[in-house]
């Protein structure tokens, strides 16, 4: 009974999803807590409030404005019940109103009212998933605090195959159990200090123009969350980016790779795990010039030297720490992984590939494979980068 006593709302939105959600309401009364539903109105298309009523053993609220009965303040009064709001399944219509402050039905007041932390499981048709609206508000409410679980990749309803699908209700389980501590893997990384690089860097050619790479800053972004999640104390260092670092962090901005090294390099002592998550420059100009370079038919050449390689100079110092890098690469994935693995004595390489759709750089999701000098590679499916960040940071807790 590893949640008793916890009181958990629990919103429907209107989604083919919502068959999974009496699961997860069976399996959080089964570990004591006590469940409330709320539903959208696109919700009881979908289940109906009886079945809810039934697994929940309460009221089913729906209505803003019942007509038939005293409901008085109860969006409030649901708003200030919970320990915790997960909303499950999590349509675009909701994340788009939730995300731009709409308070239009009995759940997403709820919503707006609570001080309680909420959990988000989205689900939904692959393009929905991608188009950028559902994007960008659902970075949005990622960077105010709403965590979301999955999506997951798979079959669709509609058939379709992609990103979109609920997670099922016993990974969503575990999620919340994480969220009250009632599980290992929450405190998993408690004091535990932890540097993760971010972003892409700037190599400056003259005071206007610079050598940059596509990466977004995303991958790293979302391991500094789940690590502060799970109790490390974090140092993001990150290149330019447009995200919000997550609260708790120690934020480094910087923006040459000779910046980075500086930043990682002071700290490097002190760490018990580096994360390279960031796209450094392997190439920087012998020489920046101090005016605007004018423009001309001649074109012009760039004279590149090797920028600094941060973690094989840090390995050489290594003491313990356990380092894990990022490596994108486009051919010989494996063996090329393997051999930077072994050159710059890493501890694990974890692997992308940007030839992969919905992949790598400025991408929400991420496929990756795991490289250890030990071990098989070890592949996983597509997934949203929150939960690449949360399962890989279980795997640095599991070598610590
Ligand atoms: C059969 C069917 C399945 C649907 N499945 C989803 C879904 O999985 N995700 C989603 O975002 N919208 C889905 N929709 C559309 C939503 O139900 C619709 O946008 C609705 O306005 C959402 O309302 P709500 O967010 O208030 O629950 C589906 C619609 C139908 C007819």
């Amino acid at each position: 009974m590893l949640l008793q006593g916890r009181k958990v709302l629990v919103g429907l939105t209107g989604g083919i999803a919502c068959y999974k959600v009496p699961y997860l309401i069976r399996d959080l009364i089964r570990e004591g807590a006590e469940v409330r539903v709320v539903m959208t109105a696109a919700a009881t298309k979908f289940i109906t409030p009886l079945t809810m009523e039934t697994v929940s053993a309460n009221p089913v609220a729906i209505e803003m404005f019942p007509g038939d009965r005293f409901v008085g303040t109860q969006h409030i009064d649901l708003a200030k019940w919970p320990d915790l709001v997960v909303v499950a399944p999590a349509t675009a219509n909701f994340l788009g109103k939730v995300a731009s402050g709409i308070c239009d039905d009995l759940l997403t007041t709820i919503i707006c009212a609570t001080p309680s932390p909420v959990i988000v499981a989205p689900a939904m048709n692959p393009q929905m998933w991608k188009h950028p609206s559902t994007q960008r508000n659902a970075a949005y409410l990622g960077e105010i605090g709403y965590q979301f679980v999955g999506p997951a990749e798979g079959e669709m309803a509609c058939n379709e195959s992609g990103l979109g699908r609920m997670v099922e209700p016993s990974e969503l389980l575990e999620v919340i159990k994480v969220h009250f501590g009632a599980n290992r893997k929450k405190k998993a990384l408690t004091d535990r200090r932890i540097l993760i690089t971010a972003g892409p860097c700037r190599e400056p050619i003259d005071p206007v123009r610079y050598i940059s790479n596509r990466s977004s800053g995303k991958m790293g972004f979302a391991l500094a969350s789940a690590a502060i999640a799970m109790g490390a104390k974090v140092a993001l260092v990150s290149g330019p980016t447009s995200l919000t670092p997550p609260q708790g962090v120690e934020y480094i901005p910087v923006e040459t790779t000779e910046q980075m090294y500086k930043a990682v390099s002071k700290r490097f002592p002190r760490l018990h795990c580096l994360i390279m998550a960031a796209a450094p420059a392997d190439f920087t100009p012998q020489a920046v010039a101090d005016s605007k370079i004018k423009k001309g038919k001649a074109g012009l050449k760039l004279d590149l030297k090797p920028a600094v390689d941060i973690l094989r100079t840090l390995a050489e110092r290594k003491k313990g720490q356990l380092l894990v890098g990022f490596a994108l690469e486009t051919d010989n994935l494996v063996a090329n992984a393997r051999k930077k693995l072994k050159e710059k004595n890493l501890d694990l390489i974890v692997l992308n590939s940007p030839l992969d759709d919905n992949s790598a750089f400025d991408s929400p999701s991420n496929k990756v494979t795991l490289i250890r000098s030990d071990r098989k590679p070890e592949a996983w499916p597509l997934m949203a980068k929150e939960d690449v960040a949360r399962k890989l940071l279980e795997k640095v807790a599991g070598m610590l």
